[in-house]
């Protein structure tokens, strides 16, 4: 693997928010100044490509497509290590065009060497991708959301095909409809959640894996504000504009706290971590 994090985002021209298929989704408020949200899209855009690149990753940016808004949202593309790309197989009818987008642009970044292989969920298996299937380097396991959008079979599927263990969460609310909305491992063994998203008993493998030193727990204003949805580079953790709650709890710890302008990304339910896809994720 290589030292250098290595990204993928999607360019934001095609993004706008025309349908509802998570209570955050606002097409009205898209509606009353599109032209306006567009440049505001692209210049949060920009802030979040040199705030990752500024922590050192290298960036990879594709066109998205029209018609397929939510292709901005690349976590969904993929669950990715070691090289191999699990390609998402989306639960709303609104997202599935993107499979065959998704699965094309990762086809080539292994024509260019960058991934030894790309394979699917088997038919009917829902699993939205790295939103869905958090990679944890420290524990060496997936933290697995389902019940939302994933189907608990695809957690199987991720295991077997990765031959990692995985943590099964589910997924309480539709508020919270996949992982990476209310869970963030850290580089540091901390664990960044917002508890009141998940089951009991996902919160009780939560416990069962991260001591309470390590646990910090998000308030519903920083989920709200999408600040659990971060991006983690070493020491730095890029993420939306933050509340004070979850900027002192990240600094408590040592944590350099990077915020990006993503307010239109934030009126289709998604923050830092859903632009983002790590393709150099694993371990030798
Ligand atoms: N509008 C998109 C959807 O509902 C937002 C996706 C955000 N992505 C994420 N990984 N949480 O699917």
């Amino acid at each position: 693997m290589t030292e250098q994090p290595h990204i993928l985002l999607v360019d934001p021209a095609h993004f706008d928010v025309s349908y509802v298929i998570n209570p955050w989704m606002k097409p009205g408020a898209w509606a009353a100044d599109p032209a306006g949200q567009a440049v505001r899209a692209r210049a949060g855009f920009a802030a979040l490509c040199g705030a990752l690149e500024s922590a050192g990753a290298r960036v990879d940016i594709i066109p998205g497509v029209e018609g397929l808004p939510d292709m901005v949202f690349p976590a969904n593309a993929a669950v990715v290590l070691n090289r191999r790309a699990l390609v998402a197989r989306f639960a709303r009818p609104e997202r599935q065009g993107e499979e065959a987008a998704y699965a094309a642009a990762l086809q080539d970044f292994a024509a260019r060497g960058v991934l030894d292989e790309v394979a699917t969920f088997p038919e009917g298996c829902f699993q939205e991708g790295a939103g869905d299937a958090i990679w944890d380097a420290g524990r060496a396991l997936f933290w697995a959301g389902y019940g939302q959008r994933s189907v608990l079979a695809a957690t199987d599927h991720v295991a077997s095909f990765f031959g990692k263990r995985v943590v099964r969460l589910e997924l309480a609310t539709d508020r919270f409809y996949h992982l990476d909305t209310c869970f963030c491992p850290l580089s540091g063994g901390e664990v960044l959640y917002y508890a009141p998203a998940f089951t009991a008993e996902a919160l009780a493998r939560i416990h069962a894996e991260v001591p309470p030193e390590l646990r910090l727990e998000a308030s519903a204003e920083d989920a709200a504000a999408f600040c659990v949805n971060a991006v983690n580079l070493g020491r730095t953790v890029v993420m939306a504009r933050a509340p004070a709650h979850v900027r002192g709890l990240l600094a408590g710890r040592g944590y350099e706290v990077v915020e990006v302008d993503l307010d239109p990304f934030i009126l289709s339910g998604g923050g830092a971590y859903c632009m983002t896809l790590r393709l150099d994720r694993g371990q030798p």
